[in-house]
Formats: structure tokens, C-alpha cells, sequence
């Protein structure tokens, strides 16, 4: 066997498509040369094509890729992975930079190593909510949950222990936090593993997860960069580029770069590329992207990694600014084949691939292996994502393997379950509670219906990569999971807490219900979505099948319990917004709360918001709109289209409810919308920071970089050793001795065809950039706002205190009603009791992109700002003023 249930589907889907012909995956397009395939493979060269996209929608050239190492958050690191590299040969250098192929180590990826001079074979693993195809870990909750609870404290805590967990199996690099897609899509497969449809949400729980995971020693990545927001369409295949995201420069900046922004600025030392393109270019090889946006502008120091087998070049990705590819099989994976590895040593020794290229890029991933201490002491992968045994295939993806022990069982659980419990709990979000229905009373009886109660009667793990919907929806399906050790269900956590409790657990309502006055039914529904590789009930990752409603007939289950009971609590397992339409109003239908996918702990972070030891305190971490037609066309999942798919964002920064507000619809429930079993009252302070300038300070220049020799080494470094033993289908990175002295030959003669605009000096640097992250001016505070909060009810409660910033009037900007831009939770208080909390509005918060300076402008300084404090966007009553320096209660509300 090649593997384990959960690399099946993935493998088989691929193979059952027909990406795998190598031969025919391009046709040339002499006219941009900056798709040239692997020049330096070969005879049978390939060009993927790049194929027209609406006017106005541009990937310019970016040339060349900028060194890394000039920040001096870095400069230690880089400095010791400079001393490293200038010590290895070739081979060693484009040995890191590759991973040894599909199912050829224990790990989701597994790069070369360079032991000699005791660099090692690197793990990379998969997922954003936990250690993904083992044993003995935590299934956190993803992030959607975990945006849901609007607690950064909470979103570092589980940072913490899923950094602890992935230490504790060896992993060197986390494969997350998901912050694209963004959520522009409410249908798109994957917005769950992110933390909501805005970009501070998700910046801030992506940053707080990196900080957190790295603080622990293992490498965050970053993904997908970028504007990768449905699953149909994601991938190239030899018959259709994969779906490209036309995206306009200042949209980028203000949503989609918002989120890597912060993660860079909070030290990420990896990022991973999206599989579709960006305005035509495919993302793993899209120079504008890599060099220009994420290398120069944002300063990234790590390396960027291709997403699985969407590397589509060799020398072109590479001059493009890619460092990393994985798996390191090219597009026909499992043949020992590879676009860089042995091919990148041949393009590095006949000159295709300049040396500082190949040295950056191997300086890169090493510098980010001393910058999270990894040099020190760090254990190896002690588990295998391929099988649950003890022993297996050392290389499944290998005709003939060496068996040997590949699971040692390790656990790294800790004390994590509390920790993940108390973010379902917190992310529980009550939108509808009449009568104060709720908190209920142990001795209230319950009748309680639907699957999603109860964990998945054929196993917590039955379906490989979670790809099905039955039973407690603890998360979406795809990559992006992980194996639960348990369910701790809500039927469990109810029949343990309540006194009386009947569960008819079906989706369709049961004929023998028993129905008695002061029966309280509480429903459970769902709705799912995951990755592309799999398809689920019609859904293939995106909700394409399903819409926005309930699975199962959730709707019906709903209105049938409505019509017998009086008292009816929907419960909401979902991966996003869905629609409520068919049941809200129902004058039974009196409670409503959303778990999201509360991953593992199910079950009592329920019972304690439903039976009242904690109120409630999570918030919408995007809208729900009244139908469908209520959001922008353009944000309509794509379908089939003959050749590239264009996906144009021609919603500009119009997603979610900044879309809703410019067009005065009121939503159903707004983004950050959710109620508690206490009240809450805001009052607020501004203060000034810094004098306000259109355009930031001068950025800081660009520190010193390693410097290497940029000769071509001797072909004599890329010699396969004498008698080494070869593990068939496995990625090497030498050549045979004549291979490497004709590649070396050609040095001087090459006629690879370098892309438009290719240059190999260094940039000095744009202006919007000078440290991770951008300019640091960017991040100076213009204003703080201390919002007093106080309990006004007679519960104890946590409040989600939000900071929505509105542009002055008259301006030449378009620019959304109101933006997120910071928010605080409480910690608990006392009835009466209150609790400041400072909200901090930066330059960056308060400028706009301008496509023309191509800098963050401040577009009136003397203008009003009006930064609004509240419980949800559409709860906005006090604003406090920039120009006036004041606060003010009972203002009309902004938006609609
Ligand atoms: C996903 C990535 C994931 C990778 C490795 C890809 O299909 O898009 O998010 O990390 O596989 O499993």
C-alpha cells in the first residue's frame, strides 16, 4: 500500500485527473517569456501561457529577487546561515531548497538536508488547527471559531499549545495560519481554516498564532498568498490554467496583503503561494507577487514555498523569487522527477539561475531555521502522516521501500484540551435570544434533534480528511485537519448535565417525537465546506451544491420542530454564514446560537454558555445577509469557463459588510454581532499620537545582506557520490558526472530566455517598504481610544469592545462607510462592574493605498476621522472624533 487513508484521496483524485502529462502541460508563448519553463531541463522545454485577463488587471515583471537578511530583527540568523551555506556545495544548496518528493518521508513535506555540515532534513506539516494525520495531539478549533471569539489573548493561547504540539512531533514548520481566502466568497471551500471576512480579524489572529507558534521554535507559514479565494478552478492542469484572481493594486493592499502584512511583521518565517494566479500570473512563479509585493515592499525575510505540485517551472519560479517547492515533484508527481532539485543544479552550473539566486534562497530557509532556534536541540519527526502503525514504508512514495519504526506514539496533548475548550466556548455566538430564553435550567426538559448532537456514529476518523458531513461538525474538510482523539459531543456534555433529556438524533424529523408542554427542542444543523481534492454530497470544497442553506434539510428539521414545540433553540455547526430566512421569525424559533466548528471540545463549551456558567461572547466574524442577492454578483463562486477562469474582483474593497453598508442593505445579523445574558455600555477617551503627514516618514534603508561568491562553483560539487544507494522515485539533487561538466560547459553560452524587465541588480527598496511588515512609520499610532465598558445587566459577561474607523467626508478616495480596525475583549465583569480597554488606530489604519504614489496616504490630515466603538458593525452609536478630541453617545448609526 502506498499510503494511509488520509493521503488517498488526495493522490488518487490527482491521478484521476489528467494533470499528470507532463508532455502536454503548456504551450509556448514566445511574446512573454516570463512563463519559460525549466530552460536548463531541457530539450523538451515547456512555457506555460499566459493567457489575457480583463484590462487594467496587470502582474508586472519584478526582477530581481530581493536578498534576504537586511532587517535587523534577522541579521544574527542570517549572519550564522551565511557562515552554513558558504560552506556547502551546490548539491547541498539545492538540496534544502527541494522537497524529496511526494510520500518520501514522514512528513506532509519533507526537504533534503545538507548532514554534513548538520543541517537537517526539514518537516513540514499540515495543519492551521493542529498536527494533521496522527495520534495523541489536540483537534483545536479552527480558526473561524477562533476569530469568532474575538479574543486575542485566546488566539495566542492556542498558538501556544498547537506550537508545543508540533514541537512535540518533530514538525520544523507549521503549515499555517490560513489567512487567504479572506472570506470574500461566503460560499468559497475554505474560509474556515481563516479567522473571518476582514482583514484586521484575520491579521490578527494569523499574527498572534505566529508570534505564539514561533515563540515555541517551530516555523509559521503563512498562507495562501495570495487572493486565493474559492477551491473550483484552484489548480493548473495540462488543459486549463488554474482560475486567476484579477485583482486591482489598491484592493490588494487594503484586504488581501493586509493580513501577510501583519504575519511578516510579526516575524513569519515562512510563506506559502496559492495555486491560482494573480492577474494572469500563476502564483508560485509570479514575480510581482514574490519580489516585488512580498520580498521588497513587506519585507519578508523567510522563504516563500509553492503550494502541493503548483510549482509549473523551473528557473522561472525561481528567478520569480520562489525558495522553496513542494512536494519537489514536478506536475507528474511519484516519477523521481522534479522542476528544480538536480534540475535547479544543472541551471545553477550551466548559468540559467544565477549563484546569488540559489544562495539567497538557501540562506533563507536556513537563517529562518537559526531564527526559531531550531539549530538547538530539536527532535525529529517521531510519527508518520502516511499510516497509524508502528512501523511502515520509511519512503511510501517509493517502488521499493525500507521499512522501519515511523510512529512512536508521542503525546503532546498537554493540558491543550482546556485550552481549546475555552475557545469554543468563547467563539459560541448568540444571535437571537427572546424572552430570555436562554440560559436554560438543568431541570428544563430537553428533546433534542438533529446528527450533528452526536459524534459520527462510523468513527470520529471515518472519513478520510474529514470528507463528510455526519455527525458534530468539529470542522471543515480538507488539508486543513487534523484527527480527533475524541468528540466530546454536545448530546454527551447534555445527557451529563441536564436532568432530562430525549434525543431523536436524525436530520429528518422523527414521527414519534413526544412532545409535552415546557419542552424546550433544541436543533442542531450544519453546514460544511473543504478543500478541492475532495467532494462532498455535490460540494466540491466549495459550497457550490448546498448555497448558503443548511445541510440536510437543516431548514425543514427546523420549521418541523417549530411547528410542535414552543420553545425551539437552533444550535449552528457551520463553516460560514448560511441562511436563516426559512425559520428566524418562527415565533417558536426563540434562541439561536452559532458554535462555528468547535474542532474536539463540542460539547461542554456548550452546555456552559447554554445552562449560564458563562454568557455568551462570541461575535460574527463576517455577515449574515437576509439572502444571497443581498452580496455582490462578483463574489459568486466561478464555474467552467474555456481556458483560464477569470475571477475579477471587480467588488473592489467591497466584501462582506463594507459591500452591505455602501448599498444600505441591512443584514440579517451584521459582522460582529452577538449577543450576551448581560448588557453592556461604552463610553470612550481619544488621545492623539503622532502629527498626522499625508505620506508616512522615510522609510529606514535596507540593512546589509550575506554576500557570496557569484561564480559558478565547479561541477565537481553536484557529483552524485560513487555507489550511493538511490531510493527510486526519490528527489535528489546531484547529477551524474557527465550530466554536471555539460551542463558546466555551457556557462557561458546560455540562451535562456530571461522574462521582460529581468535584471539582476538589487533594488534599493520601495518606499511603502524599510522593515517586516512595510514601513514602520506605518504602525505609529495616530490615535488611541480607551473605551470604558461597563456591565449594565445582571449577568456576568465578557464584552468585544470594536473600533470601526470612518474616513472624512470628501475625500478623493472611495473608501468603505466603516472599517474594523481594532478591537479588545474584556475579561469578565461583575454585574455593574466596568473595565477599560485601549484601542489603538495606527497610520496605516487611517491612510488608503495610493495606486499613484504607490505609497499609504493619509488622504486629509486635517480631517475628521471618526473611529465608532461598539458591540458589532451594526451597533454603532459613539464616535469619537479626531479633530474635536472628544467622544459622543447617542449618534445615529453610520450604516444602515
Ligand atoms: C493545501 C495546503 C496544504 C498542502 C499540504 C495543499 O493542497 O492547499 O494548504 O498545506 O496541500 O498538504
Amino acid at each position: 500500500m502506498l499510503c494511509a487513508a488520509s493521503a488517498q484521496p488526495l493522490f488518487l483524485s490527482l491521478l484521476s485527473t489528467p494533470f499528470f502529462v507532463r508532455q502536454a502541460s503548456a504551450q509556448d508563448l514566445p511574446s512573454d517569456p516570463r512563463y519559460e519553463a525549466f530552460q536548463a531541463a531541457a530539450a523538451d522545454n515547456q512555457t506555460t501561457a499566459r493567457i489575457a485577463v480583463p484590462d487594467g488587471y496587470v502582474a508586472a515583471p519584478a526582477y530581481p529577487a530581493p536578498y534576504g537578511g537586511w532587517v535587523e530583527e534577522w541579521s544574527a540568523s542570517y549572519a550564522k546561515a551565511a557562515e552554513l551555506v558558504s560552506q556547502m556545495t551546490l548539491a547541498e544548496k539545492t538540496n534544502i531548497s527541494t522537497g524529496t518528493g511526494y510520500f518520501m518521508g514522514r512528513c506532509v513535506g519533507n526537504t533534503g538536508s545538507a548532514l554534513r555540515l548538520g543541517f537537517p532534513q526539514l518537516c513540514l506539516q499540515d495543519s492551521a488547527l493542529g498536527v494533521k494525520g496522527t495520534d495523541n495531539v489536540t483537534a483545536f478549533p479552527p480558526g473561524i471559531t477562533v476569530g469568532a471569539t474575538w479574543n486575542k489573548d485566546l488566539m495566542y493561547a492556542r498558538g501556544v499549545a498547537i506550537g508545543q504540539e508540533f514541537k512535540g512531533k518533530g514538525v520544523n514548520v507549521y503549515l499555517g495560519p490560513t489567512v487567504g481566502p479572506l472570506g470574500r466568497k461566503p460560499r468559497g471551500g475554505r474560509n474556515w481554516e481563516g479567522f473571518g471576512a476582514d482583514p484586521v480579524l484575520q491579521a490578527v489572529g494569523g499574527a498572534l498564532t505566529i508570534k505564539a507558534v514561533q515563540e515555541q521554535g517551530v516555523m509559521a507559514t503563512i498562507k495562501h498568498f495570495i487572493a486565493n479565494e474559492q477551491e473550483s478552478y484552484r489548480m493548473y492542469n495540462p488543459f486549463q490554467p488554474g482560475i486567476s484572481s484579477n485583482v486591482d493594486d489598491r484592493t490588494m493592499h487594503e484586504l488581501y496583503m493586509w493580513p501577510f502584512a501583519e504575519g511578516i511583521r510579526a516575524g513569519v518565517a515562512s510563506i506559502m503561494t496559492a495555486y491560482n494566479a494573480v492577474n494572469g500570473s500563476a502564483c508560485a512563479q509570479n514575480s510581482y507577487n514574490i519580489n516585488h509585493l512580498l520580498k521588497d515592499e513587506l519585507g519578508f525575510q523567510g522563504f516563500a514555498m509553492s503550494d502541493w505540485l503548483s510549482q509549473i517551472s523551473g528557473a522561472a519560479s525561481a528567478l520569480a523569487g520562489l525558495d522553496m517547492t513542494m512536494p519537489g515533484d514536478p506536475t507528474v508527481p511519484l516519477f523521481g522527477d522534479a522542476w528544480w532539485a538536480f534540475h535547479l543544479t544543472e541551471a545553477a552550473l550551466n548559468g540559467s539561475v544565477p549563484m546569488d539566486r540559489i544562495d539567497d534562497m538557501t540562506t533563507r530557509i536556513v537563517a529562518a531555521w537559526y531564527q526559531t532556534g531550531q539549530d538547538q536541540d530539536y527532535p525529529e519527526p517521531n510519527f508518520s502522516t502516511w499510516t497509524q502503525d508502528a512501523t511502515g514504508l520509511l519512503y511510501p512514495g517509493a517502488l521499493f521501500s525500507p521499512s522501519g519504526v515511523v510512529n512512536e506514539f508521542v503525546n503532546v496533548q498537554g493540558d491543550h484540551a482546556a485550552v481549546a475548550r475555552t475557545v469554543s466556548m468563547e467563539a459560541v455566538t448568540m444571535l437571537k435570544n427572546e424572552n430570555n430564553t436562554l440560559p436554560l435550567s438543568e431541570s428544563t426538559p430537553l428533546k433534542v434533534f438533529g446528527s450533528a448532537a452526536e459524534e459520527n456514529p462510523d468513527g470520529i476518523n471515518s472519513c478520510s480528511d474529514k470528507s463528510c458531513n455526519k455527525g458534530t461538525l468539529g470542522m471543515g474538510w480538507g488539508s486543513g485537519t487534523a484527527n480527533y482523539g475524541y468528540i466530546d459531543s454536545p448530546i454527551e456534555a447534555l445527557t451529563g448535565r441536564a436532568e432530562n433529556v430525549t434525543s431523536y438524533l436524525t436530520d429528518s424529523f422523527p414521527s414519534n417525537a413526544v412532545v409535552n408542554d415546557g419542552d424546550v427542542a433544541l436543533v442542531f444543523i450544519t453546514s460544511d465546506s473543504g478543500e478541492n481534492y475532495l467532494s462532498v454530497e455535490g460540494n466540491p470544497g466549495d459550497r457550490t451544491a448546498s448555497g448558503l442553506n443548511a445541510w440536510h434539510n437543516g431548514d425543514k428539521l427546523v420549521q418541523d420542530a417549530a411547528d410542535k414545540y414552543d420553545t425551539v433553540i437552533v444550535i449552528v455547526q457551520t463553516v460560514g454564514p448560511i441562511l436563516l430566512e426559512e425559520w428566524i421569525d418562527l415565533p417558536s424559533v426563540k434562541a439561536v446560537l452559532f458554535q462555528h466548528l468547535p474542532g474536539q471540545e463540542a460539547g461542554e463549551s456548550l452546555t456552559n454558555v447554554l445552562f449560564g456558567d458563562e454568557s455568551p461572547s462570541g461575535h460574527l466574524p463576517y455577515s449574515i445577509p437576509y439572502k444571497e442577492d443581498d452580496l455582490p454578483e462578483s463574489v459568486g463562486i466561478v464555474g467552467f469557463e474555456l481556458g483560464q477562469p477569470q475571477d475579477t474582483f471587480s467588488e473592489g474593497l467591497y466584501i462582506d459588510y463594507r459591500y452591505l453598508n455602501k448599498q444600505n442593505i441591512t443584514p440579517r445579523y451584521p459582522f460582529g454581532h452577538g449577543l450576551s445574558y448581560t448588557s453592556f455600555n461604552y463610553s470612550a477617551t481619544i488621545s492623539p499620537g503622532i502629527e498626522l503627514t499625508s505620506a508616512p516618514p522615510t522609510r529606514p534603508a535596507k540593512g546589509t545582506t550575506p554576500a557570496y561568491s557569484t561564480a559558478i562553483p565547479e561541477p565537481s560539487e553536484a557529483y552524485e557520490p560513487d555507489g550511493f544507494d538511490k531510493v527510486w522515485r526519490y528527489i535528489y539533487s546531484w547529477l551524474s558526472k557527465s550530466d554536471a561538466d555539460s551542463a558546466y560547459e555551457k556557462r557561458n553560452s546560455s540562451n535562456y530566455p530571461y522574462p521582460e524587465g529581468y535584471s539582476t541588480e538589487q533594488m534599493a527598496g520601495v518606499a511603502a517598504g524599510g522593515a517586516q511588515g512595510g514601513n514602520p512609520a506605518l504602525w505609529d499610532t495616530a490615535f488611541n481610544v480607551t473605551a470604558t465598558v461597563t456591565n449594565t445587566g445582571d449577568a456576568p459577561g465578557k464584552a468585544v469592545a470594536q473600533a470601526y474607523v470612518q474616513f472624512p467626508d470628501g475625500i478623493s478616495y472611495d473608501t468603505p462607510i466603516i472599517q474594523l480596525r481594532d478591537f479588545e475583549k474584556t475579561a469578565t465583569l461583575q454585574p455593574g462592574e466596568s473595565a477599560d480597554v485601549t484601542l489603538t488606530i495606527t497610520r496605516k489604519d487611517i491612510s488608503v493605498w495610493d495606486v499613484v504614489s504607490q505609497n499609504w496616504v493619509i488622504p486629509n490630515v486635517e480631517g475628521e476621522y471618526k473611529i465608532w466603538i461598539g458591540e458589532s458593525s451594526g451597533a454603532l452609536s459613539l464616535a469619537c472624533s479626531s479633530t474635536g478630541l472628544t467622544c459622543d453617545g447617542g449618534l445615529k448609526s453610520p450604516v444602515a
